[in-house]
């Protein structure tokens, strides 16, 4: 039997949630489902809160990578920024936009063994600049591309086949924008590493009409034969 090069699947895909509430992080964490979190400027922003305690709130209740943003447009500032966001816990994963200097960013950050989430990612092209710069996550931002008539779940499919053709390529698939479960479906068939999520598509992962119509059913048969357990 000839050996093979191809590298062992992930044991899972890995699920992270897509807000700054800190209630909502609480009640997910509590589910031991969670694998991380990812923020962005607009989610603080709705958030209402300094940033600097939201990420530190939110590490110290989720272990695994926490996605803090930088504001900055240009390459220096945004250092000076991730280094601010950094120092808050040993979790924290920088997230720079991609743009020249957030690559940038990103290869200096990675190249000193800073987690980096490379965010607002529409194209293959991106995805592969986002590898060669060392990111430890890709976001492809797949409901923004169907807002505009695009197929989101097409990018994923073209990311995926590219980082699978180079088993050097370390850079996760962090399937970003969901908005509902199917896109989630669509992303683990492809082997996409990580789903980011809003806490209302989570809740709706849990659902079926069958499951509560058979649970009912269950629960009235029990009732029936007077036993407890
Ligand atoms: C990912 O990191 C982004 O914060 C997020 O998924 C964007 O989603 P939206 O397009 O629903 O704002």
């Amino acid at each position: 039997m000839l050996a093979t090069t191809t590298a062992p699947p992930e044991p899972n895909m890995k699920f992270f949630v897509d807000t700054a509430e800190i209630s909502e992080i609480r009640e997910l964490a509590a589910t031991g489902l969670l694998d991380g979190v990812t923020t962005n400027p607009s989610l603080i922003a709705k958030s209402g809160r300094k940033i600097t305690e939201v990420i530190a709130e939110i590490c110290d209740v989720v272990p695994g990578p926490v996605s803090a943003e930088v504001a900055a447009t240009d390459y220096k500032e945004m250092l000076r920024e991730a280094a601010v966001l950094k120092a808050i816990a040993k979790n924290v994963t920088i997230k720079v936009p991609l743009t020249p200097d957030g690559l940038r960013a990103c290869h200096a950050l990675s190249s000193e063994g800073t987690m980096v989430n490379v965010t607002l990612c529409f194209s293959a092209a991106q995805a592969l600049l986002a590898a060669k710069a060392g990111a430890s996550f890709i976001s492809p931002f797949v409901g923004r591309l169907d807002d505009i008539g695009m197929n989101g779940m097409d990018l994923i499919a073209d990311i995926t086949q590219i980082y699978n053709n180079y088993p050097a390529i370390k850079t996760e698939v962090l399937v970003a924008s969901i908005r509902n479960p199917i896109h989630l479906i669509e992303a683990a068939k492809m082997g996409a590493d990580v789903a980011t999520i809003p806490p209302s598509v989570i809740k709706q992962l849990y659902s079926h009409p069958l499951t509560d119509k058979g649970l009912a059913a269950f629960l009235v048969d029990w009732a029936k034969t007077g036993q407890t357990i």
